[in-house]
This record gives structure tokens, sequence and C-alpha cells, in this order.
């Protein structure tokens, strides 16, 4: 694996033009039209910031109103800020679409969108698919496709490849092919799409040098890797990294709460080792659109290979018991107070899946919620990021914080940074706290976990 800082590969420009030098020219010159399929989390910041490098820029979304209100610069996503984007819409660097024929204007195109798991668990590769059908559609020479969407090895191989090749243009000669993941991480104002560095692996050597040019010109590092495959893999070891982790965080948590030891404090005081640690949290358990699934799609992918990820798949089952683990404490701590559950006002404090976002997709909050409905408790929740909830069973909105008062016990969830928590301290009768967001206090009616 190597390095490379904007790097130009050198003996491209001493032979004859051929479809990659021609594409490797625009990109120099910012001529190379840019396209991103799916403006959700990743696609919107990708798009900008190619806008920002100075590429004109479509991005394609099968949402209309996703399309329209990104054309009207007001941004749905939480790291883009609406004064930037509107800089770049007016500019007329950059529009949104719905109309995929657009696809035939443009030298490359970047593919974020989303990979989840079907209800068996199984990857859900429909919307990739239906994006690279939609790049078949409109392949032409020249054109450098390349995958974001996490995803198992071998999906930009043996899934996109074999589409794009319908059209008898060939891999690596006469249209570009890589993978690239992903790893911006939303609500975090430090790491942002430009200074993250980006993995690329093409099918061929030629289609990563396409990917490398055309990310160099817009992120501060480009990290080249041998294949396609391998820089999929890098991504899902990061996520699974983090999800094997955060799995023995919780289970410390659960072993410290036999000790009558605070966990908390235990990571704390081992953080402060300055080499081979590295802190990872318990907490309510996993959420968002990547850690909790990514690690699914490398084990089904292990699996139909012949292989039984054994650690991974207990972390799995550690992280998706947490949510009971959380509803169990809330049952102790209002027992302790002669309570029963059945019938409790329980109130949450935050329901996106982290810190600062909008975000609830898998959110552990959800996994709670369903779980207090079930013995009854009455529910209800204060989040600022997210005014109204409406899933299978749970049809809510947000109510302010002044209704702390009226609810028997808080259980903070998302440990979002524009919460005073003294207030909750000061107003709640009762507090579950999952994140620690309380340390430092010790009144008798905090639990933690
Ligand atoms: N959200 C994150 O923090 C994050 C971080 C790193 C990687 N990823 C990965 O990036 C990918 C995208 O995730 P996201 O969070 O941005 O998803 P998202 O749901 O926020 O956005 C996806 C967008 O794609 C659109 N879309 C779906 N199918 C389409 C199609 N065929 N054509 C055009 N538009 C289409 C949807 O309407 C949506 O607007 C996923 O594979 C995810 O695992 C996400």
């Amino acid at each position: 694996m190597s390095t490379v800082i904007a790097e130009r590969p050198r003996e491209l420009f001493t032979e004859a033009p051929s479809s990659l030098g021609i594409l490797l020219r625009k990109i120099r010159r910012r001529q190379a039209r840019v396209g991103v399929i799916g403006l959700g989390y990743v696609g919107l910041p990708l798009a900008v910031e190619f806008a920002r490098a100075g590429f004109p820029v479509t991005g394609f979304d099968l949402d209309r109103q996703r399309a329209e209100q990104t054309n009207s610069g007001s941004s749905y996503i939480g790291d883009v800020n609406d004064q930037i984007l509107w800089q770049q819409i007016e500019s007329g660097r950059f529009h949104a679409t719905s109309n995929f024929a657009e696809l035939s204007d443009l030298d490359t195109v970047s593919i974020c969108v989303p990979t989840p798991l079907r209800k068996t668990k199984d990857p859900d590769l429909s919307y990739v698919i239906q994006a690279v059908e939609s790049v078949a559609e409109h392949l032409h020479r020249g054109q450098l496709i390349i995958l974001e969407s996490t995803t198992y090895p071998g999906t930009t191989e043996e899934i996109a490849l074999p589409r794009l090749e319908r059209s008898f243009l060939k891999v690596g000669e006469d249209f570009f092919l890589a993978f690239s993941p992903e790893r911006v991480d939303p609500g975090n104002a430090r790491f942002q799409t430009r200074n993250i560095p980006k993995v690329v692996g093409g099918i061929t050597r030629r289609c990563t040098l396409a990917a490398r040019a055309l990310y160099a010109a817009c992120v501060e590092r480009v990290v080249k890797v041998s294949s396609a495959r391998t820089a999929e893999m890098v991504k899902l070891l990061e996520n699974t990294y983090r999800n094997v982790n955060i799995g023995l965080a919780k289970e410390m948590a659960l072993l410290c709460h036999k000790f009558n030891v605070d966990v908390w404090e235990v990571i704390e005081a081992a953080s402060s080792k300055p080499f081979g640690f590295m802190p990872f949290y318990p907490g309510p358990g996993l959420g968002g659109h990547c850690i909790p699934i990514d690690p699914a799609y490398l084990t089904w992918k292990a699996r139909a290979n012949g292989f039984e990820p054994r650690l991974i798949e207990l972390a799995q089952q550690i992280n998706s018991a947490m949510p009971a683990h959380v509803v169990d404490c809330i049952t102790r701590a209002l027992n302790e107070r002669g309570k029963p559950l059945r019938g409790s006002k329980v109130h949450l404090l935050g329901v996106a899946y982290k810190r600062d976002v909008a975000d609830v997709r898998e959110s552990p909050a959800l996994d709670v919620m369903h779980l207090l409905a079930e013995r009854k408790a009455q529910l209800s929740y204060t989040d600022p990021y997210v005014p109204w909830l409406s899933e299978p069973g749970i049809e809510l909105h947000s109510e302010p914080i002044t209704a702390l008062s009226q609810k028997y016990c808080a259980v903070i969830v998302t440990d979002h940074s524009c919460v005073d928590y003294r207030e909750i301290l000061r107003a709640a009768l009762l507090i579950v706290d999952t994140r620690n967001s309380l340390r430092g206090f010790r009144e008798e009616k905090i639990f933690r976990l």
C-alpha cells in the first residue's frame, strides 16, 4: 500500500492520448464533469466538495424533493451548511436532478446509495444494483465509475462490473471502475470529507490511477490499495473494529456492574496509557447506517465462503442485547423507588443514534422504546434534532425539556452537546444515564449502566 498526495502518474502523459489520458487531463484542468448518485449523508457533502474543488457537478437522487431542496440551497444534512451549498448552486457549479439521462454527459460518477440489510439480515444490494443499472444505460468511453457505498468484498467486481461490461466496453481501457469507501462521520466538526484520507482500489491499475486522480483533486490525502476488493475490505475492517471494541466495552460494563466498579472510571484511567490502548465506550446499543450493519455484510460473505466469523458474531450479539440491559436498568431503578415499570412515565432524552445528529436509523433508542412499550410504560421523549418520531408502533412528538418534571424516570440515551445536563439533574426525579453524561455527580437519583 502506498500513500499519495495529489501525485501525477508520470507514464500516462508520455503515451498517446488514451481514454485514461484524456480523462486525467480533464480532471487536472477541472473540466471533468462529475456526478454523484445518492445525495444523502455521504453523497451531498461529497458533491459539494467536488464543486468547491472547481468541478462542474451533477447530483442525482431518486427522491425529487431532495433534488429540489438541494437546488434551492437548503441543506437537509447537518454537515453541509446552507451558505456553502448555496454558493455552489448559485455559481452554477452544482445542480441536483432526478433525471438520469444527464448521466450521459458525465466523465465520472460516484455511487453513494444505501446498503441496508434485509429482514433476514442479509445484504440488500438493490439500491446499488439500481444505481449501477442507471449508469450502465448511459455508460460511454472514458467514463470513471466509483462505488462508495459500504459493501462486502467482491461487490464492485461481481455486481457492478458485469452490468457495466454488458455495454461491450472494456474495463481499464474504455471505462474505469473502482471502489472508494466513504468514511464520513456525521456530526464530526474536525474531520469532514476534505480532510479524511480517501482509500481507492480499482479493478485494474489504470482504474486505480483514474480514481486516485479524481479524489486527489478534492481531498487532502489519497491512499491507494491494490484492488477494489481490498478497498472494500478496508472499510469493513474499520467498522468491524469499532463494532467489536464497542462490544468489548459493553461486556466490561456488565462485568464492572457485577464487581461494583464504575466502568467509565476504568476506561478513563486506562486511556492514560499512551500506547496500545484506544478508548471505546459502552452505551445503550449501536445505531446508524454503518456500525450495526456493515459487519453483517462481512459475516454474510464470510459464510458464503465457508468461514465462520465467531468474534464478530459475538460482538454483534453483545451489542444487540444492550437495549434490553437499559430496560433492565430502568426497571431496577423504578423498583428501588417502589414503582412498577407498567404505567410509569418514562422519558427518553435523545433518540438520534448518536450525539449531534438527526439520524434515527437503527437507533438503540427505538429498541429501548419498543421494549418499554411492550412492558406498558408511558413513553415520551425530548430530542432537539428529532421533532417527531414515526415508527411502526411509535408515533410521538418531541416534548420540551420542561415536561421532565411530570415524568417519573428520565433516560439519557443520546448525549447531544446542546443539552444542559445540570438542568436535567435538577428537573428529573430519577435518571438512568447510559452515556455517563452526569459524570462527576453522585446524587442518589442517578443510575448508571
Ligand atoms: N451515514 C454515514 O455515516 C456513512 C458513513 C460512511 C459510509 N456510509 C455508507 O454510504 C452509503 C450511503 O449512506 P448514506 O448514509 O449517505 O445514505 P442516505 O440514506 O443518507 O442517502 C442515500 C440517498 O440515496 C438515494 N438513492 C437511493 N437509491 C438511489 C438510486 N438508485 N439513484 C439515486 N439515488 C438513490 C436516496 O434517496 C438517498 O437520498 C451506505 O452504503 C453507507 O453504509 C454511510
